[in-house]
């Protein structure tokens, strides 16, 4: 199929159906998003059904609906009120959010250690991207950051970044999480650190060779990339595999690489500053 077999009419009729079906209809899925993956799959397949079943696989794949979520509208009431009753309830709310995703459950036992050790690395930010960030901004409050700081937090879930919003005012910070696709639309904030935590191998899979590209784009002078040193079922090491990707996006850019590892996360410290 090409672009004279399949109308652009066709194209945006698809995509209103897939944000509008009971699955996506409350997450305010950009919309770049979509057209993004028809025209990544739209050489690949020879019937409309086949295309608009391979976008929705991939979308399953980004969104990760499986990785976890908390109730949003209840996980708003329930910020509301442990804001109200002190540091204690406040810490137990962003434990039980951290404990909602499996990319954030996972760091629970060691999360102090683990801004720790980044930060030794890449010096305490002023400024400070969270990239395809879930649920991570639930950590703050263990990342010990000045309040000078600025925080920004991007991810394309609609309710995930309002709640954000609400807990980054609670936290007395400015309210700059943000709801974009970061692949078709970089951010151009510039910054000390970026964090881009288990991520890029999805990355690769929805357009292979994207996180050379994105990372180039980036206004950053640390960029943390982080992967995941076994599957998520457990039973297979990804560790060469994920060191390769990393080795590859970098290729010839002369950007020194330091990896550490933390827990079950490998984490790569990309200096772009150079
Ligand atoms: C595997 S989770 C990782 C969350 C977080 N970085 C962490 O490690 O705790 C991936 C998150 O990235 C978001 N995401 C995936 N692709 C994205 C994109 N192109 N732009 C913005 N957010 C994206 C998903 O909505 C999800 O919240």
């Amino acid at each position: 199929m090409n672009e004279e077999t399949v109308t652009t009419e066709q194209i945006e009729e698809m995509i209103a159906e897939i944000l509008t079906s009971s699955k996506y209809r409350d997450l305010s899925i950009p919309h770049a998003t979509l057209l993004d993956l028809f025209r990544q799959e739209l050489p690949n397949h020879k019937r409309t059904k086949e295309l608009k079943q391979a976008v929705k696989t991939k979308l399953h794949r980004i969104i990760a609906p499986y990785l976890g979520d908390p109730d949003y509208n209840q996980a708003a009431i329930d910020l509301d009120n442990a804001a109200k009753n002190g540091e204690q309830a406040f810490y137990s709310f962003c434990h039980e959010m951290l404990a909602s995703h499996a990319s954030t459950r996972e760091r629970l036992p060691i999360m102090e250690h683990f801004y720790e050790q980044i930060f030794n690395q890449t010096g305490m930010p002023a400024t400070i991207l969270d990239l395809a960030c879930g649920l991570n901004p639930f950590s703050l409050p263990w990342m010990h950051l000045p309040p000078s700081s600025s925080y920004y937090a991007f991810d394309l879930h609609q309710p995930r970044v309002s709640l954000i919003n609400r807990f980054l005012k609670h936290m007395q910070r400015p309210e700059l999480a943000v709801c974009s696709d970061i692949l078709v639309d970089p951010p151009q904030v510039g910054a000390d650190v970026a964090f881009f935590f288990k991520e890029a191998h999805r990355f690769e899979q929805r357009q292979r060779g994207s996180n050379r590209s994105f990372w180039l784009s980036l206004p950053v002078k640390t960029l943390v990339v982080s992967l995941p040193s076994i599957s998520l079922s457990g039973r297979h090491d990804k560790i060469s595999q994920h060191q390769r990707l990393v080795v590859d996006a970098i290729g010839n850019f002369d950007w020194p690489m330091t990896e550490i590892r933390i827990g079950s996360e490998l984490i790569f410290i990309i200096n772009k500053a150079v």
